[in-house]
C-alpha cells in the first residue's frame, strides 16, 4: 500500500479503488411498510450490480461495509439474517465472482464469527487468489479503530523493537487492507454523512461523495454519477493547484477528466 502521505499517489480518471458504505437498507424496507430484514435481502442485488458495474469499468479494488463492530447493538434476529445473508453469498455467489476473475477477501475480526463461516471465508479466498479481474473486499465484523490497533498489536509481536518508538511505514503494512491502494473514492449511500467507523485510517485523501440514494436502490447510473463527481475533483494531496497543475504538465499525464461521452455510452450498455 503506498501511503498518500508520504508520497502522492498517482491520480487516473477512473478510481483504481472505491470504498463504499451500503447503508439503508432498513429504510428501505420501512417506506414499503416491510421487515428491515427484507430491505437487506434487496442490498444483496445492489451489491451484484455494484461489483459488475465496478468490473466494466476497470475499477480495480471494490471495497464494500458489510456489517461494523458496532453492528452487534442490533437486535439478534436482525444480526442473524445478516449473517446468514454473508454465508450465502460465500456459499452461491462464489461460483459466479470466481467465473468472472473477481478476487475476494474478507477483512474485520473473524474470531468473532463462528468456525464453520471462518472455514468458508478461507475457502472463498483460496479458491479466487489467483483472479486478476477485480479484487472484492468484504469488511465482516470491521472497524477502522479496530484495525489501527490489530495492526499495531501485530507490528510489535513481530517486531518488538519497534516498542519505543515506529513510523508511518513500519506499521502500515499491518493494516488489514496492506495489499490495495488507499480508496480513491468513497461512497455512502442512505444519506448519512459520517464515517462510521469504516477505514479511519486509508480514508486520510480519500474523495467523499454522498447520496441519499438507498443502498437496495444502487446501480450502475449511482456509480457513474459518483465517478463523475470524482472527475471533477482536484487532488491536491497538501499542494496547491499551481503544483498540482504544472506536475501534470511534467508527467504529460493522461487526463485528469475522461470524456463525457465514453461514460455515459458505458452507463448506456446495461
Ligand atoms: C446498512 O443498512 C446495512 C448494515 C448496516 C448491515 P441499515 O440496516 O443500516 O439501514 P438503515 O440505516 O437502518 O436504513
Ligand atoms: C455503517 O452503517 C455500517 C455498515 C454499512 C455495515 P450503520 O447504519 O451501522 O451506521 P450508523 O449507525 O448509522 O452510523
Ligand atoms: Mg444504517
Amino acid at each position: 500500500m503506498t501511503s498518500s502521505t508520504q508520497t502522492i499517489p498517482e491520480v487516473s480518471s477512473i478510481p483504481r479503488h472505491v470504498a463504499i458504505i451500503m447503508d439503508g437498507n432498513g429504510r428501505w424496507a420501512t417506506r414499503r411498510y416491510l421487515p428491515r430484514v427484507a430491505g437487506h435481502k434487496r442490498g444483496v442485488e445492489a451489491v451484484r450490480e455494484a461489483v459488475r458495474a465496478c468490473a466494466e469499468r476497470g475499477i480495480e479494488y471494490l471495497t464494500l461495509f458489510a456489517f461494523s463492530s458496532e453492528n452487534w447493538r442490533r437486535p439478534e434476529e436482525e444480526v442473524s439474517v445478516l449473517i446468514q445473508l454473508f454465508v450465502m453469498m460465500l456459499e452461491q455467489e462464489i461460483v459466479k465472482l470466481h467465473a468472472n476473475g473477481i478476487k475476494l477477501r474478507v477483512v474485520g475480526d473473524l474470531a468473532r464469527f463462528d468456525r464453520k463461516l471462518i472455514e468458508l471465508i478461507q475457502k472463498a479466498e483460496t479458491k479466487t487468489a489467483g483472479n486478476r479481474k477485480l479484487t472484492l473486499t468484504i469488511c465482516a465484523n470491521y472497524g477502522g479503530r479496530w484495525d489501527i490497533m490489530q495492526a499495531t498489536r501485530a507490528m510489535l509481536a513481530a517486531r518488538p523493537e519497534l516498542a519505543t518508538s515506529f513510523t508511518e511505514a513500519e506499521l502500515t503494512p499491518y493494516l488489514s487492507m496492506a495489499y490495495a491502494p488507499e480508496p480513491d473514492l468513497f461512497i455512502r449511500t442512505g444519506g448519512e454523512q459520517r464515517i462510521s467507523n469504516f477505514l479511519v485510517w486509508q480514508l486520510a485523501y480519500s474523495e467523499l461523495w454522498f447520496t441519499e440514494t438507498f443502498w437496495p436502490d444502487f446501480d450502475a447510473r449511482t456509480l457513474d454519477q459518483a465517478i463523475v463527481s470524482y472527475q471533477s475533483r482536484e487532488r491536491r494531496f497538501g499542494r496547491t493547484s499551481e503544483q498540482v497543475r504544472e506536475a501534470e504538465r511534467r508527467e504529460d499525464a493522461a487526463p485528469r477528466i475522461a470524456p463525457a461521452a465514453s461514460l455515459r455510452a458505458m452507463s448506456a450498455d446495461k
